[in-house]
């Protein structure tokens, strides 16, 4: 056994006529007189293969086995399909059984299960309609966004995932530490001194690969990370995950503007491509899910993104008349609530929001000459709200380095991210897109914990 056996992906498209084999796992099974159908899935595709199996060419004491979510090879010839739904389907002979599940205990057997009790058998979803689906999207996403960067001369970079500063400022992170240690079902500390911790200070997991990246933009030009980032916050929300996986391109020689045309062509592309190649699986989730979500997805892949700033924006949602949660003035933090009116209702396609005041963004953006706001840009999608997060970086050595006072920052920790403005600074901006935002976007899936295979949020590690 190799992994050169043909995927029911391909057996779909062949002639019929041959002897074949199909790996898989069995879906569901339908006995009628004479004849059992069982549909067959083995993950390459949304469609099943239906295999025929005419009544006593099987033993029983094998067919027995044949339930849903067992695991199975059959062997026999592709034939021409009298039924709808396939143009070929394969009348088995024989079959081995590799693993069989228990119908009476098999915890995905019954149609119509909640996602949350998906979630609870996340060890097994993947074998379902959506979770597959959902995987094949986001693996195919994945390269898109490879073969984005890559096309155009980005290097990937791996930024590393431990780390002794915060990128956001913001201070919802993992400390990574060997200084604990479990005795008796109790934390102990091995020592409270963060000195004699395995890092010999205090460490931590990354919220963001950007400050790392920004070394190699000044020496690379053009760089992403895609790696997973971490953050602590306890939001127990359908958009936030404690573990998630973001997409971070830097540019160097590039300013807000830059940024803006590269994150509208970066969405735009990723999205065209789930449309040329994921056609059964967003017909699925567009069927089920979400109705409507191929026109969306099309309408964006073909038109430009709005681009307004805060200010704007903030003056929009003040006209509104509508009565928001968060009141809005000058100087507030944009809400969920806030970005999705924008998107959804005022302008109904992604928007880019730029110039936010400095005080409600991080400490390393480019500070506007108004002395009040910075060169951020968010980018709003319709249904998600905040999908991508950047700035034009400030590059200027003193105004960087005030604003970390400013801010009460650390300024000896951020040492070396000061030295790149000491020697060979240069203009640049990049962005952070949420990876998992992204796929609920192009799935229609509406809580960000069935995006990824195993989420990772308050109280929920348990796979
Ligand atoms: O806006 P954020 O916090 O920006 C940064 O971290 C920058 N350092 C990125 C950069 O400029 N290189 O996060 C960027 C994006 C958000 O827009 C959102 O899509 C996603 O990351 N994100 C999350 N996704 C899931 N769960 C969370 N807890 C997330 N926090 C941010
Ligand atoms: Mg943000």
């Amino acid at each position: 056994m190799d992994y050169r056996r043909t995927y029911v992906r391909d057996l779909l498209k062949s002639q019929p006529g041959g002897s074949v084999s199909a790996y898989g796992w069995v879906k569901t099974r339908r006995d009628s007189k004479g004849v059992h159908f069982v549909q067959l899935n083995d993950g390459s595709c949304f469609a099943d293969l239906q295999v025929v199996l005419e009544a006593g060419s099987i033993p029983d004491s094998e067919l027995k086995k044949v339930t849903t979510g067992a695991c199975v090879r059959f062997d026999g010839s592709l034939v021409e399909s009298p039924g709808e739904g396939q143009a070929v389907e394969l009348k088995a002979t024989a079959l081995e059984v590799f693993g069989p599940a228990d119908p009476e205990s098999y915890p995905l057997q019954k149609k119509g299960a909640t996602m949350e009790f998906l979630r609870e058998i996340a060890h097994l979803r993947v074998r379902g309609n959506t979770f597959g689906a959902v995987s094949r999207v986001r693996n195919r996403a994945a390269w898109a966004v490879h073969k984005f960067f890559q096309d155009r001369g980005f290097s990937w970079v791996h930024t590393p995932m431990i780390t002794a500063s915060d990128a956001e400022g913001a201070g919802a992170m993992f400390h990574v530490s060997t200084s604990l240690e479990v005795k008796n079902g109790k934390y102990a500390l091995k020592s409270d001194d963060p000195a004699q911790d395995f890092f010999g200070k205090p460490s931590f997991l990354t919220v963001s690969g950007q400050l790392n990246i920004e070394t190699h933009v000044l020496g690379l030009t053009n760089v992403y990370p895609f790696s997973p980032c971490f953050r602590a916050e306890n939001s127990n929300t359908a958009r936030h995950l404690s573990e998630f996986w973001m997409i971070e391109p830097e540019q160097a020689f590039c300013d807000i503007e830059g940024n803006m045309n590269l994150a509208e062509e970066f969405v735009r592309e990723v999205i065209q491509d789930a449309l040329d190649n994921q056609t059964d699986d967003l017909a699925f989730f567009d069927q089920r899910i979400e109705p409507g979500l191929i026109k969306t997805l099309e309408h964006v892949a073909g038109s430009s993104f709005e681009r307004i700033t805060y200010t704007d924006a903030v003056e929009m949602l003040r006209a509104s008349g509508e009565s928001f949660e968060f009141p809005v003035s000058w100087g507030c933090d944009l809400q969920s609530e806030h970005e999705r009116w924008l998107t959804e209702k005022k302008i109904g396609k992604p928007v880019i929001v730029t110039d936010y005041p400095k005080e409600i963004k991080a400490f390393y953006m480019y500070q506007n000459d108004d002395g009040k706001t910075v060169r951020a840009m968010d980018v709003l999608v319709p249904r998600i709200g905040e999908l991508i997060g950047g700035s034009q970086r400030e590059d200027r050595l003193d105004r960087l380095e005030r604003r970390i006072d400013e801010m009460g920052l650390p300024k000896e920790a951020y040492w070396w991210y000061l030295d790149l403005r000491r020697f060979g600074s240069a203009p640049h901006a990049g962005f952070g897109l949420g990876f998992e935002r992204l796929i609920m976007y192009l799935t229609g899936m509406k809580n960000i914990r069935d995006v990824i295979p195993f989420h990772r949020a308050v109280g929920q590690a348990e796979f």
